[in-house]
C-alpha cells in the first residue's frame, strides 16, 4: 500500500486551461505528486465532437497509467462531459472529473434555483450540467450559454482587458434576463476572467469554479479509498504536451505557485 499512495495523480486537459485545475490541486493536497498532460497539439476539444474528444482522451489515459498514477483527474469540462463515462470503464482506479463536483456545488448554492452555466460548444451542447443538476433538484431552471471567444481571450493574457470586457458582456447579456443567482464557470479558461465576468453579472450572482469544487472532491475520495499519500516521499510535479512546450511554460508560470521545470513533448498519437 505505502508505494501505491505515493503514486502520482494523473491529470489532463485539452491544453494548458486543466492548470487551474492542477493549481486548486497543489493548494489543497500538498503532498500529492501530479502527472500533468495537456494536449497542446490537438486543442480545442471544445468544439469537436464526442468521438474524437473520446478518443484523445483513450490516447491520454494510456499514456498516463505508464507513469502508475493513482487516480485520474480529467481537468477538462469538454472531455468531462463528453468521455467520463469510456474513461471510468477503460480503468479500475478512481476517476474524477470537473462536471459533477461543480453541479453539486451549484446545486447547494442557488436560492431561486435560477443557475446558469457558461461553456464550451460542446459542453454546453452535451446538457452534461443539466443531467446532474435536475438529478439533484428537478426543479432547477438552466439556462446555458456557449463561449467559444473566452478560451482565445485568456491564452492571450487578456485577462482584464477592454475587448475581454466588451465580450463578456455581448455573451452574458441575455443571461441576465434569467436572474439567475448561480453561474457555473464551466470551462478550465473561465476561472481566469472572473473578475470581468463577476463584474458583468453584479455580486449577488454567486461564481461556482469547478476547479476548486474538484480538488476539494478529490481529497474526499483520495481519503475514502486510502490513497492519501503518506507524506514521506517528496512531492513531484511531472509535465507532458503534444506540442509547443515553450508557450506551455510560459503560461504555466503565470497560473501556477511554483516554477515549471520538466516539461516532455510527446507524441501522444502513440498511445
Ligand atoms: N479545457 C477546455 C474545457 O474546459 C477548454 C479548451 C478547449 O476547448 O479545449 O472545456
Amino acid at each position: 500500500m505505502g508505494e501505491k499512495v505515493n503514486a502520482p495523480i494523473g491529470v489532463f486537459d485539452s491544453g494548458v486551461g486543466g492548470l487551474t485545475v492542477a493549481r486548486e490541486i497543489m493548494r489543497q493536497l500538498p503532498g500529492e505528486s501530479l502527472v500533468y498532460f495537456g494536449d497542446t497539439a490537438r486543442v480545442p476539444y471544445g468544439s469537436k465532437s464526442k468521438n474524437t474528444v473520446c478518443k484523445y482522451s483513450r490516447q491520454i489515459v494510456n499514456f498516463l497509467l505508464t507513469k502508475d498514477v493513482k487516480a485520474i483527474v480529467i481537468a477538462c469540462n469538454t472531455a468531462s462531459a463528453l468521455a467520463r463515462e469510456e474513461i471510468q470503464r477503460q480503468v479500475n482506479i478512481p476517476v474524477i472529473d470537473v462536471v459533477e463536483p461543480g453541479a453539486r456545488m451549484a446545486a447547494s448554492s442557488t436560492k431561486n434555483l435560477n443557475i446558469g452555466i457558461l461553456g464550451t460548444e460542446s459542453t454546453v451542447k452535451s446538457g452534461i450540467y443539466e443531467k446532474y443538476l435536475h438529478r439533484i433538484n428537478p426543479e432547477i431552471t438552466v439556462v446555458s450559454k456557449a463561449c467559444p471567444l473566452f478560451v482565445p481571450l485568456v491564452e492571450e493574457g487578456l485577462l482584464e482587458d477592454r475587448v475581454t470586457e466588451d465580450i463578456v458582456g455581448r455573451y452574458l447579456h441575455e443571461m441576465k434576463e434569467y436572474e439567475i443567482d448561480t453561474l457555473v464557470l464551466g470551462c478550465t479558461h473561465y476561472p481566469l476572467i472572473r473578475g470581468v465576468i463577476g463584474r458583468e453579472v453584479g455580486k449577488d450572482v454567486k461564481l461556482v469554479n469547478p476547479a476548486y469544487e474538484t480538488a476539494k472532491s478529490l481529497k474526499e475520495l483520495l481519503r475514502e479509498k486510502d490513497l492519501l499519500a503518506a507524506g514521506e516521499s517528496e512531492t513531484r510535479y511531472d509535465y507532458y504536451v503534444s506540442d509547443g512546450e515553450e508557450k506551455f511554460i510560459a503560461f504555466a508560470d503565470s497560473v501556477l505557485p511554483c516554477h515549471v521545470k520538466n516539461t516532455t513533448v510527446i507524441d501522444i498519437e502513440a498511445y
